[in-house]
């Protein structure tokens, strides 16, 4: 259930878009105020404010912060249009700020699609991605006229154009198809896509099946559009994405001298970021080799497409907990949170790092700790040998960079309540 946010303020989000220094992103970090109270960016609300009547662990967001980071990102993406991947976050809020800053939504089930239309998404800025659309998915996206399919398969293509045939006459979608240039983007392999042992997109012999369909005439209402792609998520070697793309774009030249319908070239997500600390450094950088490869690589007759997520709403959430216990074992301490892997997948099945920071320092004395959930499983960890400033039990922690793909991917396990999410006011 979602609290109410404050109203947006705008003003100060825009005043901070000064793109040649990167201090837009510095401004946006997290950090403690001289009452060692933690902050987001560009709120004024310590983090210590938000807990009153607290009863157990929850998102906060940082919408101002979101907007401002959502203007970030498109001052360097111009040349595309690009689509919110909103398995990364589907709260309403969220969908509204960055609906309101210009973007699309790429949804991956029929959820997905109802959420991003309930959330005030037009049909035709929808994308749906997947590899496993269902048949009723594949009937809902034709009822709502969405912009376009990203089709992942031979036998998709026939489901699509066997529920197109049986809509009212002249049914007609746009399809890409999604390439698997079995490139690797050196990430988690958990979250490698685009990788030939990888079940995503289409190699290139599928390819050739799907394209002879066309050609042959067998997808009447199908309106071949491009091609797509997704290399992985939470890339940090952004080279690969290029040489991804050189692929991508080198494959579209060609197919268009053979299909004059194909306009779009559609590069997906997959831009990370440096989740140990705060710098916007990294950020910043990949954001610049980001919009150079797509100004230099696409060339300007195709309309470029991106699928960000993480990149977009990551640094903007984050998931609040109480120090239940310190529990001291020989030369190990745990803290013991009520936050665990039901609230915060990430860590469990990525080995992924989240900094833990306490909302109130206590002093400057640092402590080496095992922080750990309450789930009864060993890989219910969040940070091993992680240095921290000295908490109690009572204390409230914040685990950073929580905004993407913690909330989407929460559950009940152990019977737990899914975490609610607030927003902080200004
Ligand atoms: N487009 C497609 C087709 C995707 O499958 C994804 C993410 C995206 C775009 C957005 O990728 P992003 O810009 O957020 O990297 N749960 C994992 C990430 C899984 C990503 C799945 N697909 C994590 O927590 O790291």
């Amino acid at each position: 259930m979602n609290s109410v946010p404050p109203a947006s303020t705008n003003a100060s989000a825009n005043s901070t878009m000064n793109l040649s220094t990167g201090g837009d992103l510095k401004a946006l970090a997290s950090h403690y105020n001289s009452q060692g109270e933690l902050k987001l960016g560009l709120s004024s609300t310590p983090l210590l404010k938000m807990i009153d009547g607290y009863e157990r662990p929850f998102y906060l967001y940082d919408l101002k912060g979101l907007r401002a980071r959502a203007k970030i990102y498109a001052q360097h993406t111009r040349s595309a249009k690009s689509f919110f991947a909103i398995k990364a976050n589907a709260n309403r809020e969220i969908l509204k700020v960055l609906r309101e800053e210009g973007l699309g939504c790429d949804v991956v089930s029929g959820g997905e699609l109802e959420v991003a239309l309930n959330a005030g998404f037009k049909a035709d800025e929808i994308v749906f991605s997947g590899v496993g659309k269902t048949l009723a998915e594949v009937k809902l996206a034709f009822q709502k006229g969405i912009h376009q399919i990203n089709a992942e398969s031979v036998p998709e293509l026939v489901r699509l154009q066997k529920v197109a045939s049986s809509q009212p006459a002249g049914a007609q979608m746009r399809v890409a198809l999604r390439y698997n240039p079995d490139v690797n983007v050196h990430t988690h392999k958990y979250i490698s896509t685009g990788l030939k042992e990888n079940k995503f997109g289409m190699a290139d012999e599928e390819l050739s099946e799907a394209l002879a369909l066309f050609q042959n005439g067998q997808l009447p209402n199908l309106t071949f559009v491009g091609l797509s792609m997704h290399l992985g998520s939470q890339i940090l070697d952004v080279s690969s994405v290029r040489d991804g793309v050189k692929r991508l774009v080198q494959k579209s030249v060609e197919l268009r001298s053979q299909f004059s319908t194909v306009d779009i070239i559609d590069i997906g997500g997959g831009i990370g970021i440096d989740y140990r600390s705060d710098s916007y450094q990294a950020e910043l950088t990949l954001l610049k080799i980001y919009e150079d490869i797509l100004t230099t690589e696409i060339p300007s007759s195709f309309k470029a497409e991106a699928e960000p997520g993480r990149i977009l709403v990551a640094r903007s959430g984050v998931l609040i907990s109480q120090v239940q216990y310190i529990k001291i074992r020989n030369d190990r301490t745990f803290v013991v949170l009520d936050a665990g892997m039901n609230h915060l997948m990430r860590p469990a099945l990525y080995q992924a790092v989240h900094r833990v920071l306490p909302l109130q320092k206590r002093s400057s004395s640092v402590r080496r700790y095992d922080i750990v959930g309450p789930i009864c499983e060993s890989t219910d960890v969040f940070a091993r040998d992680f240095e921290m400033s000295e908490v109690v039990e009572g204390d409230f922690v914040a685990l950073m960079d929580a905004g993407a793909y913690g909330r989407s991917m929460s559950s009940g396990y152990n019977q737990h309540h899914l975490p609610e999410e607030k927003f902080l006011a200004d």
